[in-house]
């Protein structure tokens, strides 16, 4: 059996969603509907691998009131976690949805700092005897070094546990010296290697020392780039809804994949990948997918 795959997310939040009527910049409202949820980028991963099937593991920091918050949101929808206490308070976003147009007006807190003492405790308790894969992505909190994942990748490396790294800019390509999988979007490829076509940049992390790169490119679906070649895959149509999160649903298939064997079929990948995204972009919350709609699609789509 494929072990755990753990989920990184360094700069986990609360993610609350008022609803409004409609939104004044200035006025006085009353809220009419509140959700509250764990989030980051990290915790949309988790969600998706475990809607697939597969066995999560969450893996951050919490801290304070909100930090218990998390904690409870994520044992509520049945994942697994493994949290490591921090002095600081666990952040929040706050989203408002004007009820006029439907329209998220979006407030991101940085995060609490962490301390040099709390990332080695986080990098001490890591399971990995029981890790199939390590997946890290989004934003990391104020105090940790900007090479937070590539440590963890050489880490994971030390206990045979491949890593899948969602980063963008400098971050990705030293995920990519690592020898890690590298995900990121067009923009974030192009903010490490410079102004280039997908395929090309692909390969560039790739040469650079990345096991495989899947680079996301919005609807014009996504690149694959290994040792053996390169595809890009489109998606099957073209859907309206929220993209956000629909990046967190490919890293979810390409972390899956990756837990049962490290030198996977990147066009066979890439089939589900964009399957899942699309079916991400279908439901209106980042983490949650369409599983009807994915399993329509994923022998549909076309790779080159
Ligand atoms: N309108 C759409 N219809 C079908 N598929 C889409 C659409 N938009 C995006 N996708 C799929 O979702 C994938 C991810 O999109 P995108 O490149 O915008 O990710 P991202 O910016 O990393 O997203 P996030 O980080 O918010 O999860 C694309 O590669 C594509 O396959
Ligand atoms: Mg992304």
């Amino acid at each position: 059996m494929a072990g755990l795959i753990g989920t990184v997310t360094l700069n986990l939040a609360l993610d609350v969603t008022y609803e409004v009527d409609e939104l004044q910049v200035g006025g006085s409202h009353r809220v009419d509907r509140i959700r509250r949820r764990a989030g980051g980028k990290g915790v949309n991963v988790a969600r998706v691998a475990a809607t697939l099937g597969h066995q999560v593991l969450v893996l951050g920091f919490v801290g304070g009131v909100t930090g218990e918050l998390v904690a409870e949101e994520l044992f509520d929808a049945g994942l697994t976690a493994l949290l490591t206490p921090i002095a600081g308070e666990t952040r929040r976003t706050v989203a408002i949805v004007n009820g006029v147009d439907g329209d998220a007006t979006i407030f991101n807190e940085a995060g609490p700092t962490v301390s040099a003492d709390e990332w080695r405790a986080f990098l001490d308790r890591m399971p990995w005897g029981r890790m199939g894969v390590l997946a890290c992505s989004g934003s990391l909190p104020p105090g940790l070094p900007s090479d937070a994942y590539a440590e963890l990748a050489v880490r994971a490396r030390h206990h045979d546990v491949l890593s899948v790294i969602d980063t963008g800019g400098d971050a990705l390509t030293a995920a990519a010296k690592t020898g890690a999988v590298v995900r990121a979007n067009a923009s974030e490829l192009r903010a490490a290697v410079g102004d280039v076509e997908v395929e090309e940049g692909a390969s560039e992390l790739v040469a650079l020392g990345a096991a495989a790169a899947v680079i996301t490119d919005g609807p014009r679906g996504m690149v694959a780039a290994s040792k053996k070649g390169v595809w890009r895959a489109l998606p099957v149509e073209t859907v309206s809804g929220n993209p956000t999160g629909a990046g967190d649903a490919c890293t979810a298939v390409v972390a899956a994949v990756v837990a049962e064997s490290p030198e996977p079929d990147w066009s066979a990948v890439l089939k589900s990948a964009v399957a899942a995204s699309a079916a991400a972009v279908l439901t209106p919350v980042a983490g949650d997918i369409d599983l009807a709609a994915y399993r329509r699609w994923q022998p549909q789509v076309t790779v080159n």
